[in-house]
């Protein structure tokens, strides 16, 4: 097994009036994710940190984020080295990484093929 690789994770923190750029120092094994590296944060290093998943398995997007400035679902994509983390849209932020997602409307309920989070986005 390979030792995990330390790498810097700049994570933008606040909300839609005021935020920066706050640095961890984050150990990073083969095949972990960007949310994996934010659970990491979260339990190890800064529990206040705020961000949101659910499946984490690449169906539901509510992990969007911004990693090194492209849209992703956090959890289906891999950690490689050193990256800055946003929130995928200013507009609709709340806090830190947590953002409002799109509604979803009834008729998009009745076919969920239809549920696109990203059709404003380029991903
Ligand atoms: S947590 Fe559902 S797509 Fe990432």
């Amino acid at each position: 097994m390979d030792k995990p690789k330390l790498i810097t994770v700049q994570v933008r923190r606040g909300d839609k009036n005021e935020s920066k750029l706050v640095a961890y120092e984050v150990p990073v094994e083969a095949g972990q994710s960007v949310l994996g590296v934010l659970q990491y944060i979260y339990d190890h290093l800064d529990s206040s940190i705020g961000f949101t998943c659910s499946c984490r398995i690449g169906l539901c997007s509510s992990c969007l984020m911004r990693v090194n400035g492209k849209v992703v679902q956090s959890c289906t994509t891999l950690a490689n080295g050193d990256m800055v983390i946003e929130p995928y849209k200013e507009d609709a932020l709340v806090r830190d990484l947590v953002t409002e997602l799109p509604p979803i409307s009834q008729a998009s309920l009745n076919n969920p093929k239809n549920i696109n989070p990203f059709k404003d986005e380029e991903v």
